[in-house]
Parts: structure tokens; sequence; C-alpha cells
């Protein structure tokens, strides 16, 4: 990915389903390494190589090395599958991932919404009401389900790919070319090379910031300036962090605050939370969950599992 940014896509799961004049497509036009383009029917597609790529394509070559890896059409003709998807996500998006699926050769049992999923693996209780909390890199989503049994009912939903881990990374990133500002009077915003290492690094800080108190940043030789080297040698502490991303938690707090409101409950109206995605990790996002909902999130399966072995399930239920 540092050799050759342009060549590596990512995040193709924004992309599927949408137009390439939808203003988060444009969004992350600006954001990412990679080209994205308008496909014959003004849908966002991808280039590589001089190659045009639909997300439905990549989608579908991303399932089809699955297949190979789980081995199952070795011992059967044709898999058959549960796909999760966002709870926002458009019907379009829907039937554009259904059909990279069917392109796949696989039979898609059920379109299945994360939140729900996480909730049939997670959830401990046979009758109540389930928050599902999920922040992943680049989206974050706030469900209030009502469980009864294997069956679900959405009370209220919010999210989108309006906040997410990068924008954790950016805070950080932006910390560091402060820093190196300071330090060096040099501006490495302009060195793509130095920005991506950089991106990288604010990124495994976060990780680690999770499970320790302090981490050191050690980047020797990021860029040069006419005096020379540039390095960045900097320590950032837990709480260090949490002050730079306060802001931004707060407005996630609020989001939570306001689906509460929208669902008419109070906190004693939740009998469980369950988390979904690598950023519920973040403890000062563990505790703003646990402030707002008033309890302990659910520990019985791991945030990065909840919605494959839901999934899971949820075909165990069908077939
Ligand atoms: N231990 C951790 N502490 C803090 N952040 C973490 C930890 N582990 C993973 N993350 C962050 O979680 C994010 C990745 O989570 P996940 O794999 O659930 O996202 P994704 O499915 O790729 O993204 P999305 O669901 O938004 O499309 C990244 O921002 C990553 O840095
Ligand atoms: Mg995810």
């Amino acid at each position: 990915m540092l050799k050759s940014p342009s060549d590596v896509v990512f995040n193709i799961k924004s992309l599927i389903g949408m137009q390439f004049d939808d203003c988060h497509v444009q969004e992350m036009r600006e954001k990412v390494s990679f080209r994205i383009i308008e496909g014959p029917r003004g849908e966002a597609w991808v280039e590589i190589h001089g190659m045009k790529l639909s997300p439905e394509e990549i989608t579908s070559t991303i399932f089809s090395r699955l297949k190979d890896v789980v081995l199952m059409d070795k011992f059967y003709d044709t898999l058959k599958v549960v796909i999760s998807v966002p709870a926002f996500f458009s019907v379009e998006q829907r039937e554009a991932i259904k059909s990279a699926g069917e392109r796949a050769g696989l039979d898609v049992l059920n379109i299945i919404d994360e939140p729900k999923a996480a909730a049939l693996s997670s959830t401990t209780i046979k009758e109540g009401n389930v928050v599902v909390f999920g922040m992943g890199s680049g989206s974050y989503s706030v469900s209030i389900l009502h469980m009864s049994g294997t069956s679900i009912k959405t009370i209220a939903q919010t999210g989108g790919h309006t906040v997410g881990g990068d924008m954790f990374d950016d805070i950080l990133v932006d910390y560091f070319v402060k820093q190196i500002m300071e330090l060096y009077s040099v501006d490495i915003r302009g060195d793509r090379f130095a920005m991506m290492t950089l991106v990288q690094a604010a990124e495994e800080a976060k990780v680690e910031l999770s499970s320790q108190s302090k981490v050191t940043v050690s980047l020797p030789y990021l860029t040069a300036s006419t005096e020379g080297a540039v390095d960045l040698d900097c320590s950032i502490s837990r709480p260090e962090f949490e002050k730079l991303v306060h802001k931004l938690v707060k407005m996630i707090e609020d989001e939570c605050q306001s689906i509460l409101k929208e669902a008419d409950f109070s906190k004693k109206d939740i009998s469980e939370v369950v988390l979904v995605g690598g950023m519920t990790k973040v403890p000062k996002i563990q505790k703003m969950i646990s402030k707002v909902f008033g309890k302990q999130p659910s520990t019985r399966v791991k945030p990065e599992e909840a919605v494959v072995i839901g999934s899971a399930i949820q075909a165990a239920l069908i077939v």
C-alpha cells in the first residue's frame, strides 16, 4: 500500500450501489489514493491500471476468494449464504451486494442488517430491548432493537459514513503534523509518502492506546527539510488522546441520546448493550456508551465476530 497507493482499493463497501455524483462518493474521491470514476450508468466505479471495474465486480471477487478460503464448494454444489450489510444501506446497495454474491456463484439466502446479526449472536435476553452500537473504520451505527426470541424488530436507528475510526486517526495525524511543524517548521502535508506513513502510525498508536496508558511514536527520517532529516519522536498518553477526540466522542454521545429520545425510551428500558466493530475497543467510547445506556456492554461475543456469528445463526435458522 505504501509502495503503490493508487493500486490498492479499499472500503469498496462505501461505493457499492452508489451514484458517482453522490456527495459521499465525491468526498471519498478527495480522500482515497485509488481512482473513483463514473460508470456507464452514472454509478461510482474504480479504475486501476486503465481497468474500469464496478464495485460489484470487486465485491464478487472478494466473495469468490472467501469461497476458496472456506473450501466449502468442495463439499456443496452451491454455497448458501447470508450476507450482512450496514443497517443504513439503501435498497440499491442491498441489491448490488446480492448481485455481487450471485455473480460469485453464491446462493444468497438473505441480506441481514449488521445490528440484527450482532444482536442474534450476542444477546442473552429472550424478550426486551437491545442497543447495538457499531463503529468500524469508516462508519458507525446505533440501533435500538426489540428482541422476542429470534424475531427482531428495529425500533430506532441512526448511523452512516459520517463518523468512523479514520476520523480518530485523522485527529492524531493533525497532532503529529503540528508537533513536526513546531519542532522543524516543516509542513509535511505536501509529502504524500510521509503522510501515508503518518496515517498508519496514527492508527497503530490509537489501537495501542486502548490497552496502554501511553505510546511512543518513533518515525526516523519521515521526510527531509533544507536542514536535513525530519524525524517524528513523540509520546502521547491516553488522557491526551481522549482530550483530542473529546468533541468527536461528544458528537457520537449526542447521537446516542437522540436515538433514545426518538424511541421514547429511557436507560431503564434497555435490557442489554452489544458492541460491534474495532472502534468499540476504545475505552472512551465504551465509557460513553455505558453512561448513555446505563449498562456495561455484553462481553459474550467479541465485537469483531458478533456480526459474522449472527449471520451464520440466521443462515442456520433459514436452512
Ligand atoms: N484495539 C483497538 N483499539 C482501537 N481501535 C481499534 C482497535 N482494533 C481495531 N480498531 C479500529 O477499528 C477500525 C476497524 O474496525 P472494523 O474492522 O470493525 O471496521 P471495518 O469493518 O473495516 O469498517 P466499516 O464497518 O466502517 O466499514 C479501525 O479504525 C481500527 O483502527
Ligand atoms: Mg464493518
